[in-house]
């Protein structure tokens, strides 16, 4: 494509970055007013390759500033998916003339194993940083976990549990995770493995994390333990499931209500959509309300790699605030974008009482862009009424994406969504997802921007998320419903501005 057409997929507020490849979000941590976002980064090439971590900062998780690359390969191998942790303690040692150290660990993929053909090519290893997450000096006594022969041993997320004065740690192993615990981020000591028989086994377990949420309405909290997993997701490929459970220090236990509703849904996730994947929580930060927060690479390994941009590739989630309920059946999990983004709010038009006959139009582009736009919804009765968004150009472009009242499935059909021919696995299919919540009425959050719908239903019970590459941009939302009598309360659409 020109640079036009490049620059045309260029999102309006989802970060991407400058040149070069990006999946994963890595190592995210706060500190001193900043928001870190890592990212797995083939700075030379549009597809996935040697692997570093690039870098990002922003005081809000919305709009980011890209940093220099962070960490590089070296002869240990790629560097894989990590966390990052802020040591306030410096437990590590690594703090000089009082610094705080920041340290990060990751996986090394040694490619030369890889190429040989050989399975065992994973150890993880540390960093640390004494600039505040800017640049990195990798330790000298690297890995500090050698691998156990073990294939898909990798991406370790670290947690400071406070009650044993210890770091804890999670890894993808195999169809495992497993738990590791140090004092001083150096020397690790396997506490446990989860995993065996429990949950969607269908691909490769990558990409783990564990936090603990405060149950919302009560004085609860509970341990949620994510899961990327690929392929196997619900709609085809790359997605993230979650478990409910406990953490004794020790031992993730899952709960036993949760355990009941898994054995009849195989698997929760954390998003429906084909476009989120390998997300974790930011590291020493967590709402007011004790809730995480989140992004996720928005793509998908079925066709990560052919979308149609050329100077660089992948976008990110938006950030999303994670909290629990207890739902209808068992502990759920929401996530909603960010309350940050609420102040990118510009224009802003209010509809009430919309009756709907037919096809009718809601709104164009000559009123509000639809490629920077937080609409939020309120339909009364969806026990009846299901009915379809349409997002279309004067290309013949078209999005569509609703509620399928029979079915009570969500549903978002890229089909027709423009440029689809990269790869056959894009369009294979309407991405669907379970309604959770049980009551009639039905509130919506969608997020659009130039190539990406997120859809946060039931306030974030129900999240889908994907991406799309329109011939044009979309200029007229319209809705539809197969009921003669269709009402939409309190369509509010705001035109974000950044
Ligand atoms: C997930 C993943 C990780 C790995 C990284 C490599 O998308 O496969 O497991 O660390 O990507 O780039």
């Amino acid at each position: 494509p020109s640079s036009d057409e490049e620059e045309m997929y260029r999102p309006n507020f989802h970060f991407s970055p400058k040149k070069g490849w990006m999946n994963d979000p890595n190592g995210m941590f706060y500190y001193n007013g900043y928001y870190h976002l890592y990212f797995q980064h083939y700075p030379d090439g549009n597809t996935w390759g040697p692997m570093h971590w690039g870098h990002a900062i922003s005081t809000d998780m919305i709009s980011w500033k890209e940093q220099p690359i962070a960490l590089y390969p070296d002869e240990l191998g790629f560097i894989f998916s990590g966390s990052a942790v802020v040591d306030v303690e410096n437990t590590s040692g690594f703090s000089v003339e009082s610094k705080t150290p920041v340290i990060a660990m990751f996986t090394h993929h040694d490619m030369e194993a890889d190429k040989a053909g050989e399975i065992i090519d994973e150890t993880q290893s540390i960093a640390y940083s004494l600039d505040e997450g800017l640049s990195f000096t990798k330790y000298e006594g690297n890995p500090v976990i050698k691998n156990p022969n073990i294939p898909d041993f990798r991406d370790p997320k670290v947690i400071w549990d406070e009650n044993r004065k210890q770091w804890t740690m999670v890894l993808a192993a195999g169809q495992e995770i497993m738990f590791y615990a140090s004092k001083d981020l150096k020397t690790w000591k396997l506490l446990s493995t989860f995993g065996e028989g429990i949950g969607n086994h269908d691909g490769v377990w990558e990409c783990p994390d564990l936090f603990p949420l405060p149950v919302k309405g009560t004085d609860e909290t509970k341990w949620v333990l994510f899961v990327s997993i690929n392929p196997g997701g619900p709609n085809s490929g790359s997605a993230t499931q979650y478990f409910v459970g406990d953490f004794d220090g020790k031992t993730f236990t899952i709960d036993k209500n949760f355990q009941n509703e898994l054995a009849k849904e195989h698997s929760f996730w954390v998003d429906h959509g084909r476009d989120n994947y390998a997300g974790v929580t930011w590291s020493n930060v967590t709402t007011a309300e004790g809730g995480k927060l989140f992004i996720g690479w928005m793509s998908n390994w079925l066709y990560a790699n052919e979308v149609p941009t050329e100077k660089w590739r992948s976008t990110s989630t938006i950030a999303r605030e994670l909290g629990l309920i207890k739902g209808t059946k068992t502990y759920q999990l929401i996530s909603n974008p960010v309350k940050e983004l609420n102040r990118y709010r510009a224009q802003k038009f209010i509809v009430t009482d919309i009756s709907v006959e037919g096809e009718t139009v809601l709104t164009t582009s000559k009123t509000v862009s639809l490629s920077m736009t937080e609409i939020n919804f309120e339909i009364p009765d969806v026990a009846e009424e299901g009915y379809t968004f349409i997002l279309s150009n004067s290309q013949g472009d078209e999005l569509t994406f609703g509620y399928d009242a029979t079915e009570k499935e969500f549903f978002v059909d890229r089909n027709k969504s423009g440029k689809t021919d990269f790869s056959d696995k894009f369009t294979d299919r309407i991405a669907k997802a379970p309604r959770m919540e049980s009551s009639s009425k039905l509130t919506g959050k969608i997020l659009l921007d130039k190539t990406s719908i997120e859809l946060f239903y039931d306030n974030g019970q129900t999240v889908m998320t994907e991406i799309f590459f329109p011939n044009a941009p979309f200029e007229t939302l319209s809705i539809e419903s197969d009921n003669e009598k269709f009402t939409i309360n309190n369509l509010e659409i705001h035109e974000l501005n950044f």
